[in-house]
């Protein structure tokens, strides 16, 4: 039997959503679900090993070919970009890129620089200069939400699921940027050495979401 393939999972609930569908597909996924502290578990019958790592670090691993194919955010995938091929949609993980200010206030108009904070300064850049519009960005590594509230920032390009942290925090959103949800990534020579396999869990995965 040829070595497992290896699947970079990003820790969390993309984790549990990817395990819950191979579970649907068949696959014994015990290990991942009673997995303690281990961060490399075996997915038996799939033939394949499940790595467990934050979102960031699926991109590098998938990139560099140490996985075969990751699971990851369609915001991380904005964020790092890279030489993967972005296979299928797994249709869960599912929110929105917005920008976001404080209730009430005016963004838009003026000509002042504009500050804005975000997890996703590229994502944030370059939503900013398709409108033409020049904006100072800070980056910041999370509840984004504060910035506007301690007046670092006019606004704040960040992930909107619920919508309740804005609510709770009195902030708005103004604009949806884009859509995101859970994406299969796969390393470009994996998918050419181990293209039935591949292909063959691909097909799994889009006949059970
Ligand atoms: C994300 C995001 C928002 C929140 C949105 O943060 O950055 O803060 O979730 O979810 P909601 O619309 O359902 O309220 P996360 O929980 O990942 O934590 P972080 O801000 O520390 O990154």
């Amino acid at each position: 039997m040829n070595k497992p393939l290896r699947i970079a999972l990003t820790k969390g609930r993309l984790e549990k959503d990817t395990v819950g569908l191979f579970e649907k597909i068949g696959y014994d996924c015990t290990a991942v679900r009673e997995k303690g502290r281990k961060l490399i578990l075996p997915i038996t019958d799939g033939n394949m090993e499940a790595v467990l790592a934050k979102a960031n670090d699926v991109i590098t691993y998938v990139e560099h070919g140490v996985c075969d194919i990751g699971v990851v955010g369609k915001d991380t995938i904005m964020e790092m970009q890279g030489k993967y091929f972005e296979l299928s949609d797994l249709g869960f993980g599912k929110c929105q890129f917005a920008l976001a200010t404080k209730k009430g206030d005016k963004f838009f108009g003026g000509y002042d620089v504009k500050k804005i904070a975000s997890k996703y300064p590229n994502v944030a850049r370059s939503f900013f200069e398709s409108k033409g519009m020049d904006v100072e960005i800070v980056k910041i590594e999370g509840s984004v939400e504060l910035a506007p509230l301690l007046e670092l920032a006019d606004g704040i390009v960040d992930i909107v699921e619920t919508g309740t942290t804005l609510k709770e925090n009195g902030l708005e959103v103004i604009e949806f940027i884009a859509p995101i949800s859970a994406r299969l990534i796969v390393n470009t020579v994996s998918m050419k050495l181990r293209q039935q396999e591949i292909e063959k869990l691909i097909s799994q995965i889009e006949a059970n979401i």
